[in-house]
């Protein structure tokens, strides 16, 4: 078949190329005209994991082409793939300029009927805009022609995009017209092999089932930090706690790892996004604004452990930070917690020395060069000097580190784990200062609720 992708941002790129290597012949389109000329290079603008190969054997085989001219694109698709961002405006609304003006784009150059879908993460009721919008368009050039507008959300996680995309779980269509549903099952007929992942529904369920998904997950995660939380004043261990509950299959194991809260393009932009819908509407979304209040909270919470450790004069410490990405096998350190983490110790007065697998460049590219920050090129050099170790980004590769190297190298034998991925009763024994998320007894709130129980 014939398809047009709109953007060759992450969502675009990764569904155009996984498209692509199934048999379809996929035109991207996109007015960056730099990056379509790297694209055509073989240069891919992000990491992720096969996204290259994918990419450079589609390209490579004619399969997949790139353009900066949108009349080629508009002309070559029977469906036309609206993939492009919906950044936050300042109110934390999805801003849909981008989708509003593809769609403009669309209707300027539409010479056949055909399907628009739209892939971006928008606002319940966007895909009526974009109707109007093509609708616009073709008023303007007095011509009456018939197409359809899908929704069609996506799932994937950084990291596994290309596994997401090729052998998804679901693959969610909302329309309300036969043709569109058709043309949309032979699409992804290669992607619905061994059992039935299409689900059919009305475009506004298919628009809201993306959002429910994301919050669905926010909301499991800032649960279990707010439990975690909860265990450091109770003196329970949330470790213990997390596999109890998991092991309730209407519970499940997922999404109930405590952390440094969630971070990445999706999950505080979707919360923030679907709370201010639901403020359009008249509608207050409680349980959605305490998601939102404990993850900002959360992401303080290792500065909150050192300045109890230290005092919140942090001059004259140096600290080694692991991991600067907002989740392991990635470099996006989009709303990372890291960076939160980062910026509250130079306020203090400290000095950060960092080390992430991939996030190098990045970390690079948003702070430059500053005497308080050194990226280090491994993870054992941005411990020379330090005075203790935070552990931000749960990478495989800081889950075993030589603790000897670590006794030696950290002046103040601490490590701060915003991850849980070390085992405290060993870390006591080797007679670090271990503090970690929502494991053991925080001594006076402890005493306090003992003398509540009392009383
Ligand atoms: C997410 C959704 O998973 C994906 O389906 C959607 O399409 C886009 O948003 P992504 O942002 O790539 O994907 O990351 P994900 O792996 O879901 O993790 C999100 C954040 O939650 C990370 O900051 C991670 O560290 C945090 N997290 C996740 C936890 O703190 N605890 C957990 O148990 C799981």
């Amino acid at each position: 078949m014939k398809v047009t992708v709109f953007g060759v941002g992450y969502v675009g790129l990764v569904q155009a190329a996984a498209l692509a290597e199934v048999g379809h012949h996929v035109v991207c389109v996109d007015i960056d005209s730099d990056k379509i000329e790297r694209l055509r290079q073989g240069q891919i603008p992000i990491y992720e994991p096969g996204l290259s190969a994918l990419v450079i054997d589609n390209h490579a085989a004619g399969r997949l082409e790139f353009t900066d001219q949108p009349e080629y694109g508009v002309c070559h698709g029977d469906i036309q793939f609206i993939a492009v961002g919906t950044p936050p405006d300042e109110n934390g609304a999805a801003d849909v300029t981008h989708v509003l003006t593809v769609a403009r784009t669309i209707g300027s150059f539409i010479d056949r009927d055909l399907v628009v879908v739209n892939k971006s993460t928008v606002p319940v009721g966007t895909a009526d805009a974009v109707r109007a919008e093509i609708d616009q368009a073709l008023s303007e050039r007095k011509r009456d022609l018939v197409f359809t507008v899908v929704s069609n959300p996506e799932f994937l996680k950084e990291g596994s995009a290309v596994a997401d995309c090729m052998k998804p779980d679901r693959i969610i269509i909302g329309t309300d017209s036969k043709y569109a549903e058709e043309l949309m099952r032979e699409l992804y007929a290669p992607f619905n092999r061994n059992r039935e992942k299409i689900m059919i529904m009305d475009v506004r369920s298919a628009e809201l089932t993306k959002y429910a998904a994301n919050c669905m997950l926010a909301t499991k995660i800032s649960f279990m930090n707010e439990i975690a939380n909860l265990a450091e004043h109770l003196g329970a261990n949330v470790e213990a706690v997390r596999l109890g509950i998991g092991s309730d299959p209407r519970i499940g194991y997922h999404f109930i790892y405590p952390g440094v809260g969630y971070g990445g393009s999706c999950f505080p932009k979707d919360v923030k996004a679907l709370i201010n819908t639901a403020h359009q509407v008249g509608f207050e979304p409680e349980v959605l604004k305490a998601v939102e209040v404990r993850n900002t909270r959360q992401k303080t919470t290792l500065f909150e452990k050192i300045v109890s450790h230290y005092g919140d004069n942090l001059q004259g410490k140096t600290f080694a930070l692991w991991g600067l990405a907002f989740k392991p096998n990635t470099d996006d350190m989009r709303e990372a917690p890291s960076r939160v983490l980062i910026e509250a110790l130079w306020r203090a007065g400290a000095r950060v020395q960092a080390y992430d697998p991939e996030a190098m460049e990045e970390a690079q590219r948003l702070y430059g060069q500053r005497d308080d920050f050194r990226l280090c090129g491994t993870k054992e050099s941005a411990l020379q000097g330090a005075d203790a170790l935070v552990v931000v980004t749960e990478w495989q590769a800081f889950r075993a580190p030589d603790f000897a190297l670590l006794q030696r190298e950290l002046a103040d034998n601490v490590i701060f784990d915003g991850r849980n991925v070390y085992d405290p009763e060993r870390l006591k024994a080797r007679r670090f200062n271990y503090y970690s998320v929502g494991r053991g007894a925080v001594l006076q709130p402890v005493a306090q609720t003992l003398e509540a129980l009392r009383a």
